[in-house]
């Protein structure tokens, strides 16, 4: 099988790209190298793959990268929540307009299977339980509570503090940022597209990514390379909240794995299925930061209070649908994944650094 993988050169893609071709397949890579993620050249891990510099909003470059493609896995995006609102036409245009032009594209070339990068920002809050009124949508996080240190949602009916459960697939999608609207909107163009090309689509939900190659500190890098490019600095882990937020960090080989399974799984019954891609081993932003700073030695992290805008409190998910559909579990447990993260090779900076976020 010959499959082009989008952002081929990026943090997943190039893992992707790895696992295609271990898999004994053909990789074609396909990326932009846009300055917000790479310095210009691609990264050397590239090397041995065939790499295309195109952008997937040029119709002519698919054309021709489409050439005997059997399957597309679409890593290529503008990630992270950015800096502020004014990069929302860039979010647009890469995320959703380059997913249209692609899938127009497919289409001309009657490439059937699409494999899209998803990502738990679509469900905005993840799932949250009321003793008295079962599962409810929580009420949005107000500043005065966030600045008293109450960080966790309470009920819009009563004003009890929520439990926070595992998100199920079809939980209802509720963006918070301009980049999960964009990540929503892509999910709707490939279902879609599904429905009336015949097309068969798997969207991957990752969760919170980590591992070798991970770019280090940007606006658009996650929270697990804040943490670490700040300890290389010699500086405590700064935590935001109360460092309690949970969230599933999921290893990059193991999304690659979830990646490879899907370009070949039998297709989904209806064209289209939207899975989780996590560990099912839920962790606090806190122990991320703990065991991260005790493997390298480095000071304890600070937490520091305080919640961004398009910060959620927790999301994590429920694995058994990949489990089922694709047969996919992941293999890096936490404690081995992020003591492994401490050392491994990072993706140097791109020009931009100002500001951070936690989930990509
Ligand atoms: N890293 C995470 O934690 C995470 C979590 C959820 C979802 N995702 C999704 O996974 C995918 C890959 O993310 P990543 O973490 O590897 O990010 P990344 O920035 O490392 O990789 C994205 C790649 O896409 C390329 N690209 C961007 N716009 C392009 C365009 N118009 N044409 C061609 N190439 C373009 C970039 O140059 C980059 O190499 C994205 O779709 C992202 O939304 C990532
Ligand atoms: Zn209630």
């Amino acid at each position: 099988m010959r499959v082009l993988i989008t952002g081929g050169a990026g943090f997943v893609g190039s893992h992707v790209a790895d696992a295609v071709v271990a898999a004994g397949h053909e990789a074609v890579l396909l990326d932009a190298l846009v300055p917000q993620a790479h310095g210009g050249q691609p990264p050397l891990w590239c090397a041995e793959h065939e790499v295309v510099r195109g952008d997937v909003r040029d119709a002519g470059v698919l054309a021709e990268a489409l050439h005997g493609v059997d399957a597309v896995c679409h890593q290529a995006a503008m990630v992270g929540h950015g800096v502020d609102p004014s990069d929302a036409p860039l979010y647009a245009s890469h995320n959703d307009h380059g997913t249209a032009v692609l899938l127009a594209a497919m289409y001309a070339a009657k490439v059937r299977r699409l494999v899209l990068a998803s990502s738990m920002v679509v469900y905005g809050e993840g799932r949250y339980t009321c003793p008295a009124h079962a599962i409810v949508p929580p009420a949005p996080r107000r500043q005065q509570d966030i600045a008293a240190g109450r960080f966790d949602p309470t009920c819009p009916r009563c004003g009890a503090t929520l439990m926070p459960g595992l998100v199920p697939e079809d939980a209802p999608l509720q963006p918070r940022s301009i980049y999960a609207a964009t990540k929503v909107a892509q999910e709707h163009l490939a279902a879609a597209w599904a429905a009336q090309s015949g097309g068969e689509v798997y969207a991957l939900r990752y969760h919170n990514v980590y591992g070798p190659r991970m770019p280090r500190d940007t606006p658009y890098a996650g929270v697990a390379s804040i943490f670490r490019s700040a300890l290389a600095r010699g500086n405590a882990p700064r935590v935001l909240e109360d460092g309690e937020q949970r969230r599933d960090f999921v290893h990059v080989t193991d999304v690659a794995r979830a990646n490879l399974l899907a370009l070949t799984a039998p297709p989904p019954p209806e064209g289209f299925a939207a899975l989780n891609i996590c560990s099912g081993e839920p962790h606090t932003v806190g122990d991320l930061a703990r065991v991260l700073a005790a493997t390298l030695g480095g000071p304890e992290p600070i937490v520091v209070g305080g919640a961004r805008t398009a910060d959620v409190r927790h999301v994590v998910a429920a694995p058994e649908r990949a489990a089922e559909v694709l047969g996919f579990r992941a293999r890096v447990g936490f404690a081995e994944g992020v003591a492994a993260f401490a050392t491994d090779p990072l993706r140097e900076p791109a020009a931009v650094t100002t500001m951070s976020t936690v989930d990509g």
